[in-house]
């Protein structure tokens, strides 16, 4: 059984995927925790499942290295086999992701190295062009530039809005993260990428 620690700043849609996911017993995969950087309404969904939550709150800490320290704090009571970064909209510091390297992914809904950061959705509609896409990739100490474990293309249509073109992403990330927490359960090697 793969044990995965979630981390979400906000409303935890693909979060809840994992965690219908891993409610079938079948599923080789288990959420053991859900972790926040603020009070982030996806909490709730975790709560739902009676999954453990803790929150880290950024605003708490007087430099991101200290705020970093307590996360990883956090995060090592659950001793994750893996750590999923969903929709967690904060930089981890170095410290932070070399602990915890390769066993980190991160979904992303741009196909990278397309439309890295924090606004891959509103990068993608202002470049104007006709495709973009969904990732899920390692983390590394770079800013979505790790190594892609799977990504898809996502059409983009004439006229849509930032909400409407995320809307239409987040489907497909959902459905690629489960499949590659099913591929890391049944063996496949991260620090192979
Ligand atoms: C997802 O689209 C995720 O890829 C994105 O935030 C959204 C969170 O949705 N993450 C990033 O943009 C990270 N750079 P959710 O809270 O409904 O799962």
């Amino acid at each position: 059984m793969l044990n995965i620690v979630v981390l979400i700043s906000g409303t935890g849609s693909n979060l809840r995927a994992l965690l219908e996911a891993s409610a079938d017993a079948e599923f080789p995969a288990r959420v053991v925790a859900v972790g926040a950087d603020r009070e982030a309404d996806g909490l709730a969904h975790a709560e739902e499942f009676g999954i453990p939550t803790f929150t880290v709150p950024f605003s708490s800490f007087a430099s991101r290295e200290e705020w970093g320290v307590a996360l990883l704090e956090q995060i090592r009571v659950w001793n994750p086999d893996l750590v999923v970064l969903s929709g967690f909209m904060r930089l981890l510091p170095r410290t932070v992701v070399d602990a915890l390297a390769p066993h980190l992914i991160n979904t992303h809904p741009a196909y990278l190295p397309e439309f890295p950061g924090a606004h891959g959705v509103r990068d993608a509609l202002a470049a104007g062009v006709d495709e973009t896409g969904a990732s899920i990739i390692v983390v590394d100490n770079g800013v979505d530039q790790g190594p892609v474990i799977v990504q898809e293309r996502v059409p983009v249509l004439p006229g849509d809005t930032e909400q409407e073109l995320h809307d239409r992403i987040k489907p497909v990330e959902r459905r690629l993260l489960v499949q590659t927490v099913l591929d890391i359960a049944n063996g496949l090697d991260l620090a192979s990428l």
